[in-house]
């Protein structure tokens, strides 16, 4: 796997391609990751992951210093999934200037949910996320489901602007008791860790409900608040949207259930998919 550290050396590296498919992610890399990587493998000449804890999408009382940074673990584990190249700049390669053009992705969309709770979230990833495309200028880009929110507003970025890159989503990965894989389950203690299935439980929960035929959607997503806290988390969302724009649904409409949760220090968050 060649390592490029700045634009000209990726650039000079992607000169021999012309289809690249990139994975960015911000490193402290798992299962989850490595499957972007193993889907990407097929679509394109040439595969791509980037590393880049981006700054712009950290609130200032958010976990940007202590973001887990594993550098040796995460080149050994893109190597054994055969990715071609790493592109892993620092923050003067990326940001040799303040950034201070900056992509605002459609409100309606984008400030909801994550974006309500962490205000200027989206910003920071849409602008990060066209900043990359523009040095790896791919022409396939993958994105998980487990951040559905994200995934949903770079389709609409990428849609918005015309730009000639296909976005692949792919199916979340979870442990073997269904907690959802994240870089943040790390600063789980062993007991919270234990906790931390009840999340996406509670979106089982959720789903079954629906899929039961119950109508009141705000009654659903009360009882999945209440369940939550009454072991003790604090969620800032458990809510049933509608797949095509995360408003609120119509009677009929595929669903999406989507929950975000504070349990003890670590803010977990989660979705499904809810087929009728
Ligand atoms: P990061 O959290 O490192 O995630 C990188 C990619 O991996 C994202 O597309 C994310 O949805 C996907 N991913 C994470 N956990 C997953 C899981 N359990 N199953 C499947 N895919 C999973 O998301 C970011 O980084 C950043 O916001 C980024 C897009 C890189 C911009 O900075």
């Amino acid at each position: 796997m060649h390592i490029a550290r700045t634009l000209p050396e990726l650039r000079e590296f992607l000169g021999r391609y012309s289809r690249p498919a990139f994975v960015p992610t911000m490193g402290n890399l798992h299962e989850g990751h490595l499957a972007l990587v193993q889907q990407a493998k097929p679509l394109g000449d040439v595969t791509v992951a980037s590393i880049f804890v981006n700054r712009l999408q950290f609130l200032p009382h958010e976990d940007f210093d202590t973001y887990p940074r594993t550098w040796d673990g995460d080149c050994e584990k893109l190597r054994s999934v055969g990715c071609d190249l790493l592109f892993a700049p620092d923050e003067k390669t990326l940001y040799p200037e303040p950034q201070t053009c900056k992509v605002h992705p459609d409100p309606a969309l984008a400030d909801i949910l994550e974006g309500h709770f962490r205000p200027g979230f989206f910003v920071g990833v849409c602008t990060v996320v066209m900043k990359l495309f523009g040095c790896v200028q791919p022409r396939f880009a993958m994105f998980g489901k487990k951040d559905y929110q994200q995934l949903m507003t770079i389709r609409h970025m990428v849609r918005q602007f015309a730009l000639p890159i296909e976005i692949v989503g792919s199916e979340t990965r979870r442990a073997e008791d269904g907690l959802a894989l994240s870089s943040r389950n790390g600063y789980l203690s062993e007991a919270e860790r234990a906790e931390a299935v009840q999340l996406s439980k509670a979106l089982r929960a959720m789903a079954d409900a629906v899929r039961s035929g119950e109508r009141d959607l705000a009654a659903i997503e009360a009882r999945a608040m209440r369940s939550l806290e009454e072991r003790g988390w604090k969620p800032d969302y458990m809510v049933l949207r509608r797949r095509a724009d995360l408003q609120a649904p119509a009677a009929g409409e595929p669903l999406v259930a989507l929950a975000a949760a504070r349990l003890g220090k670590t803010r977990l968050i989660d979705n499904l998919e809810i087929d009728a």
